[in-house]
């Protein structure tokens, strides 16, 4: 008598425990909140500015990034005022889609594909080496 009453609280734990749990739905909106998907196009042109393109241009645009040394011609200084009257904001989206081997500049300069379907990103990378005026 005794332990069929505990098979029985048993039984009625687990089947609790098989029911799905209510916070189910709520978590698979979680994704669209992480990180790797900023809000904004201007937010996601700073963390591929950080990311991607610091290493080597530098954090502020100086062309002193940690992998810049080791580059031949050096990542410009984007600061350089003659440097960017000289350019045309076509020219600088396109690199950067592209790369530099496209353009007749260095190869280290890489392109970044992925980008070609995001101009708005492009846009605000532009923004931001123009920033650096
Ligand atoms: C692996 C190193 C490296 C990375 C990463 C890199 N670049 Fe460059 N970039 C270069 C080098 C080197 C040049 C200079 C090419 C030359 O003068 O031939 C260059 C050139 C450029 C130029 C053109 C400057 C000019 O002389 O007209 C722009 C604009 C630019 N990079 C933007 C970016 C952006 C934006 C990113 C990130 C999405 C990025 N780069 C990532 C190395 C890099």
């Amino acid at each position: 008598m005794k332990s069929s009453t505990l098979f029985l609280i048993a039984a009625a734990a687990v089947s609790v425990g098989c029911k799905p749990p209510p916070s189910q739905p709520a978590s698979t909106s979680e994704p669209a909140m992480a990180p790797t998907t900023p809000a904004t196009p201007e937010a996601e042109a700073q963390q591929i500015f950080s990311g991607r393109c610091s290493p080597c241009h530098g954090a502020t645009g100086m062309g002193d990034g940690a992998a810049a040394a080791a580059l031949n011609p050096h990542p410009r200084n984007f600061h350089d005022g003659a440097w960017q009257s000289s350019v045309n904001d076509e020219h600088i989206e396109n690199i950067i889609r592209v790369g530099g081997a496209a353009v007749g500049k260095s190869a280290a300069m890489p392109a970044n594909p992925d980008l070609v379907a995001k101009p708005a990103v492009v846009t605000a990378l532009r923004n931001i080496i123009r920033g650096f005026r």
